[in-house]
């Protein structure tokens, strides 16, 4: 019996080429969209009369958007947010923008677009109001056009945005217009806003049929016969199909195209390899193209099945996905699509293949590099339904808000590639409740989807997981997700018969980069009382990167990966999470202010674990020892070494062996327990009495100088770009001191900026706004940016009695 979902998916969406490492965000107009996102003026503070339009915003600061003023800010253990929410400032905000509309473009329609805007923000063309957007993670137009003054240079837009009331978020959201601006300007003939929806309800090897539904409106008073082509382009931009319908309106108003077209042999969409097509609708009137507006395409089949798992284009594909919250770290929420891009490639390099927009949408950027790069993204709505989490958080709008909220959401989204799941929540309290009126809610919400689009399933992450859960309950969900409990991972099938299922949040690992408590065998399951760090917690506010630490609720992430690989009726996992954010610092109080969760720290630096993964993951040869080789004589230290693709690994400590050890079983390391000497710990993996791969830890002696190094040498001179610098303070032979805390300062010359500046540690109250940042754990980051100028950009790392280093960075 298969009662599960099948879904023959194809998407598309609102397009982009992102190119890689451009700020440039989803946009289906390329020729009618311009980026709005230079020169506004900002005030932190509220002015009321700050949305008239002849305001004297002139002593206001000059800034560029995207913007997050609370990154900006002083860690304090006050501020309301709490460092649940990163313990940053909120505050009330306004942004005023001054701009030119030509006289061309009287008779033409004028949108503007915001990505996101954290949080209730209120948008005024000219001093008329345009309206309310309570929730910071939605995306939302206006209509500008009967209140500009064309051919005038004294347009102005003035946004109020307000973050004052905390906290109203379990992590840090950041406050600000922190997603770009967008202006389009159209003909009154065009393609409705997120107005295509493209399917493919057939797909064989031979054939793929691509069903395109187009919504366009005409408000013109011209009633000349218009046609409407969809063009279907391959990735390398041949045309591979069209269809053309003629004469589509016979009066104004609005209508709804439906087309089909085929695709002969088309190249499937898949993590490993994420083929993209691309669809172009093209209004023709009079014999000129009025309107022309892309949507990506990709083509692929997938299914939940209840005994095999998740399977992609009839191949069993385990979801190995992590959950990730919206900040880039030092950046704070201010999205930027390079930083972006290389949190994602990370966790390819990692060997996964899913994400989880937890618990919010993201910003388009992130869809279209999962379309791709290859990612099977779990879209997610909400962190709370009716019932509140945080005092101000999003149930005071719920009522007025979430069916709006939750429509534009799949409407923006439903034709990306990428996406497989919808999340209508996570782990809501109305989950736990004996209330029936709270099933009604999950079953409301399912609906609305639904409604909107019937290809993937809809699920809730759940942490109430029984049959009592009032969303499993009501049967609204397609999907059971089911958050932790990994114990009762083998049970799920007869919990929940002939119901296909996910682990939509897992793990919360507790982890410190380069941090280790002894014995590594001892698992700290912080806190079996909750109130045991503060009392037994480790000094220094740390967490074991040993696979010794983690939540009661959660698991080490070995633990739950052994079984989840086990049961191939369990479609995968979103790991708790795949980077540090800021805010959630659990286990510990204040000072402590970032997650300690991440597979990769805050800086972008990978914790052991991560090793663990590769190692498991992908084809890459992997062999990681560790920890560090700095120790007191006579400690007894675990040695782990994560390996993959061979017999086994020896040991050798100063040349000398000190056995060779293989995994057994479900082992995923092996281990020694080796009293220390100084020197140089080597390990050496074996197939076939052939060395396979080498690695080896070193004593340090004292800090002695600088390393740099970056992630890019060449950057685009588009005053977004950015390259990432590690800092590492080494000893006098260059290897790595592992407690080296020293102070960095940097400095900057030539056409860019220092972005931010980061070290991965939970606990440091530095601002990442500065020129400088103390090393932790031996290591740093300075985040460079271009400005809109080419040239030679040179960093310079110093610091009190270490040689110092400098770097170059080309901005082309
Ligand atoms: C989950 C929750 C996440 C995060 C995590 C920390 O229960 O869904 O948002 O709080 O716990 O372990």
């Amino acid at each position: 019996m298969r009662t599960d979902i099948r879904i023959n998916c194809w998407l598309n969406a609102i397009i982009i080429a992102v190119v890689c490492s451009i700020n440039v965000a989803a946009n289906p107009r390329p020729d009618k969209t311009v980026n709005f996102d230079q020169d506004w003026r900002f005030h932190l503070g509220d002015v009321a009369a700050a949305k008239d339009t002849d305001f004297d915003d002139s002593q206001w600061r000059q800034l560029n958007l995207p913007h997050d003023w609370s990154i900006e800010g002083q860690f304090d253990e006050n501020n309301p947010a709490g460092t649940g929410g990163g313990a940053l400032p909120g505050g009330l905000g306004w942004y005023r923008k001054t701009f030119s509309v030509p006289a061309g473009a009287k008779g033409k329609l004028v949108f503007i677009e915001f990505d996101g805007v954290y949080r209730n923000s209120e948008v005024w063309i000219n001093g008329q109001y345009l309206g309310k957007r309570p929730y910071g993670y939605s995306s939302f137009q206006y209509e500008l056009t009967p209140f500009l003054k064309y051919g005038s240079p004294n347009n102005v837009i003035a946004v109020k945005v307000d973050n004052a009331q905390q906290p109203n978020s379990r992590w840090y959201s950041g406050s600000g217009i922190y997603r770009n601006v967008w202006l389009t300007t159209i003909d009154k003939l065009h393609v409705d806003q997120w107005g295509t929806y493209v399917t493919t309800p057939a797909v064989s090897e031979q054939s793929a049929n691509v069903a395109i539904v187009t919504r366009v409106r005409n408000e013109s008073a011209n009633r000349a016969p218009v046609s409407l082509a969809n063009i279907i382009y391959d990735a390398n931009g041949r045309e591979v199909a069209r269809a053309v319908e003629k004469n589509i309106f016979a009066d104004a108003g609005q209508v709804e195209v439906r087309q089909t077209i085929a695709v002969a042999h088309p190249a499937l969409w898949s993590d490993e390899r994420p083929y993209l097509y691309k669809v172009v609708s093209e209004l023709q009137q009079n014999g000129r193209t009025v309107d022309r507006y892309e949507t990506p395409l990709g083509i692929r089949t997938f299914v939940f099945d209840i005994d095999k798992g998740f399977l992609l284009n009839g191949k069993p594909v385990k979801i190995r996905g992590t959950c990730n919250h919206h900040d880039l770290g030092a950046l704070g929420a201010a999205i930027n699509t390079r930083a972006l891009e290389r949190q994602l490639e990370m966790l390819k390099a990692m060997g996964a293949n899913g994400l989880r927009t937890s618990h919010n949408p993201p910003a388009p950027e992130l869809l279209d590099l999962a379309d791709r790069m290859g990612f099977i993204v779990m879209d997610e709505a909400f962190d709370v339904w009716k019932q509140e989490k945080t005092k101000f958080d999003y149930h005071l709008d719920w009522d007025q808000w979430h069916r709006r909220d939750l429509e534009d959401m799949v409407l923006r989204d439903r034709n990306h590639p990428s996406i497989f799941i919808w999340s209508i929540g996570n782990e809501v309290a109305e989950q736990w409740t004996e209330n029936p009126a709270a099933g009604q809610i999950g079953k409301e919400l399912s609906e609305i989807v639904r409604g909107l689009d019937k290809t993937r399933p809809v699920t809730s992450a759940c942490n109430n997981v029984s049959e009592q859960n009032t969303s499993i309950a009501s049967g609204g969900l397609d999907l059971v997700g089911t958050n932790y409990q990994h114990n009762k991972i083998p049970e799920f099938q007869k919990m929940f018969p002939g119901r296909p299922i996910i682990g939509t949040e897992t793990t919360s690992a507790l982890q410190t980069r380069n941090s280790y408590d002894m014995p590594s065998d001892k698992i700290r399951r912080w806190p079996e009382r909750w109130d045991l760090p503060l009392k037994d917690g480790n000094k220094d506010y740390s967490c074991s990167a040993y696979e010794n630490c983690s939540t009661p609720w959660g698991s080490t992430h070995e633990e739950t990966w052994k079984i989840v690989k086990k049961y191939p009726f369990f479609s995968g996992m979103y790991i708790w999470t795949g980077w540090d954010y800021l805010g959630e610092p659990t286990p510990y109080p204040w000072p402590a202010v970032s997650s300690y969760f991440g597979i990769i720290d805050l800086a972008g630096f990978p914790k052991d674990s991560y090793y663990m993964y590769q190692s498991e993951w992908t084809n890459k040869p992997v062999l990681h020892l560790f920890p560090h080789w700095n120790w007191k004589p006579g400690d007894e230290v675990d040695v782990w070494a994560y390996y993959n693709d061979a017999d086994d690994v020896e040991l050798f400590l100063n040349g000398k062996s000190l056995s060779v050890k293989r995994k057994q079983g479900d082992d995923l390391h092996v281990q020694w327990r080796v009293p220390f000497a100084a020197g140089t710990l080597r390990a050496v993996s074996h197939k076939n009495g052939r060395v396979i791969l080498t690695d080896e830890v070193r004593t340090a002696g004292a800090p002695a100088k600088i390393i740099l190094s970056a992630d890019r040498s060449s950057i685009k001179a588009d005053g977004t770009d950015l390259s990432f610098v590690t800092v590492k303070v080494v000893d006098r032979d260059g290897t790595l001191v592992p407690r080296a805390d020293n102070l960095i300062t940097f400095e900057l010359n030539g056409p860019g900026a220092i972005a931010g500046v980061d070290n991965g540690s939970e606990i440091s109250h530095e601002s990442f706004k500065a020129n400088h940042r103390q090393a932790f754990h031996g290591m740093a980051l300075a985040i460079v940016q271009s400005k809109g100028k080419g040239g030679r950009i040179n960093l310079q790392a110093t610091a009190a009695g270490l040689a110092p280093a400098s770097i170059a960075i080309e901005a082309r």
